[in-house]
């Protein structure tokens, strides 16, 4: 790949892939990496620079994988080590690069660290590479709640208790313990020989807890999304271990990259991830938490520019991922802002869409990284009446759990047919997919002028035709309730977020446009919910 342009990920678009949904190729009802290659040549006509694979590793599942067994093992469910290498391979031949999850806070429960641990009893030094404590009379060690609901020790049967942020069966690494990071540099090599081009870290901002584990105090109500000050998140120990990691990153050749899951207090707590010799990109959670409103998208969107511009590095924009409502609901709902923990609502599918390839032409325009999540291409809707008997999140079930409600944006990719799991597979799908869906599919939208898929793949060949490089923005006057920016000298980016149509002299020739402009005598009507790019 040495013949591509340098720093390939300062403007990429990264698309996630959440492989338990987007193709079958057993027949199991679970997706799996052989479903994934064999669909290589759809991701290649999207247009995407690289896919973010959610982990495939060997787990018992109790979290969809983000409780990894054994890091250097892929899952039976999802294929073998030759398959990954397989995948990656064949991506590279098309021109995607691969970057797979790497889950350092917490392994699974069945981890043979976890299990030795266990075995050994208190005072082993083998319980040292988790956060094992005496309990406070029979309460836990502190007042740490799991983000999953209830609290974040478990007590085992000799009386010890273990800490675990998220479920129980995710026991906290202890990464002050030096065979825990040695570990992990052993298993970021092992996937970087295996030819990935970079790594989603997840939890990025948990791995080093206020030493002591000091209580938070009074109130403990905060949660993942929404830290403030915390013992567990965001504490300047951590950046240690990314210098490490860049370390090693830039030891292999093509630019392998590493992108944060941060949850931090403010964006320049989040710039601190991707200083010039940590990581290379961080989650733009701030922005995917705005509201649907000019004000607070240009405020947002100014304050990540500079937050992220201050460090050297690019801005990423997201709308949605596996742990989110869908942003075709999300952005129609009361409380937009808040992007987890909430139930879904049903809202108007039509309006939904319009405001959701809207919000995406918007993305797509912005300096910097664009991540979409699958599904998004075709417009797919969060699925909001999914049975209890069939959702899976692990904290579905607990009371006062943050994000129970994630099955709904999990659901299978519909590929083609008339009828479920329309292609997913040849057999059923893990979560049923709505009978709604065949006019969503891939089959249906490839090549039908208007359709969301081919909204996607124009924008993102238009993208790297007319955007200029670099994180320059300019905002320009526009009449009340649209959003109005200029890139370089012949491109301009017009959204319009209010509540009836606009007209306003065309700037320009017209790119594309999320919904139907009409432009007469050098006149354009934008209707309401509609994102538009011109050429100068
Ligand atoms: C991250 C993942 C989420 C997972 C959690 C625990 O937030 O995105 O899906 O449940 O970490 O690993
Ligand atoms: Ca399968």
């Amino acid at each position: 790949m040495s013949d591509l342009p340098p720093a390939w990920w300062r403007d990429a678009v990264i698309y996630q892939i959440y492989p338990r949904s987007f193709a079958d190729a057993n027949g199991d009802g679970i997706g799996d990496l052989p479903g994934i290659r064999s669909r290589l040549p759809y991701l290649r006509d999207l247009g995407v620079d690289a896919v973010w694979l959610s982990p495939f590793y060997l787990s018992p599942q109790a979290d969809a994988g983000y409780d990894v067994a054994d890091y250097r093992t892929v899952d039976p469910i999802f294929g073998t080590v030759e398959d990954a290498r397989g995948l990656v391979d064949d991506a590279h031949d098309v021109g995607v690069r691969v970057i797979v999850d790497l889950v350092p806070n917490h392994s699974s429960d069945q981890h043979v660290w976890f299990q030795q641990a266990l075995a050994e009893g208190p005072g082993s030094p083998l319980r040292e590479r988790y956060h094992f404590r005496d309990g406070r009379g029979d309460l836990p060690p502190n007042d740490w709640p799991s983000i999953f609901g209830g609290p974040a020790w478990t007590q085992v049967p000799d009386g010890q208790w273990y800490l675990h942020l998220f479920a129980p069966e995710q026991p906290d690494f202890n990464w002050d313990h030096p065979a825990v990071a040695d570990e992990f540099r052993t298993i970021l090599r092992f996937w970087l020989d295996l030819g990935v081009d970079g790594f989603r870290i997840d939890v990025a901002h948990g791995l080093v807890k206020e030493a002591g584990l000091p209580d938070i105090g009074a109130d403990t109500s905060w949660h993942l999304l929404d830290v403030g000050e915390s013992p567990c998140f965001d504490r300047p120990g951590v950046h240690e271990i990314y210098r490490g990691w860049r370390r090693i990153l830039d030891e292999y050749p093509g630019e392998r990259i590493a992108v944060a899951e941060a949850w931090a207090p403010t964006l320049a707590r989040v710039a601190d991830y991707v200083r010039p010799d940590e990581l290379h990109q961080a989650f733009n959670f701030s922005y995917m938490s705005t509201a649907w409103q000019v004000e607070a998208q240009r405020e947002v969107i100014d304050a990540s520019l500079a937050a992220m511009h201050a460090v050297g590095a690019p801005t990423t924009w997201t709308l949605s991922n596996h742990d989110v409502v869908r942003h075709t609901n999300r952005l129609m709902q009361e409380n937009q802002g808040e992007v987890a923990g909430r139930r879904p609502t049903e809202v108007d599918a039509e309006a939904g869409l319009r405001r959701a390839r809207a919000a995406s032409l918007l993305l797509l325009a912005l300096p910097g990284s664009a991540y979409l999540y699958q599904g998004e291409e075709l417009g797919l809707p969060e699925v909001v009446d999914l049975p209890a008997s069939v959702r899976q999140d692990p904290a579905f079930h607990r009371a006062a759990g943050q994000d129970g409600y994630r099955d709904g944006c999990r659901v299978p990719i519909p590929w083609s047919g008339t009828a479920a799991p329309y292609g997913f597979g040849p057999g059923s799908s893990w979560l049923p997919q709505p009978s709604s869906w065949a006019s969503l599919s891939v089959a249906a939208q490839d090549g039908v002028p208007g359709s969301t898929l081919t909204m996607y793949r124009d924008a993102l060949a238009l993208r790297r035709k007319v955007l200029a490089a670099g994180d320059a923005l300019t905002w320009q006057d526009a009449p009340g309730g649209v959003l109005a920016f200029e890139r370089g000298a012949s491109f301009r980016c017009l959204v319009n977020m209010g509540d009836g149509p606009v007209t306003l002299d065309a700037p320009g020739e017209l790119l594309i446009a999320s919904g139907p402009v009409a432009i007469e005598n050098g006149i354009a009507t934008i209707p309401p919910d509609t994102a538009s790019w011109w050429s100068l």
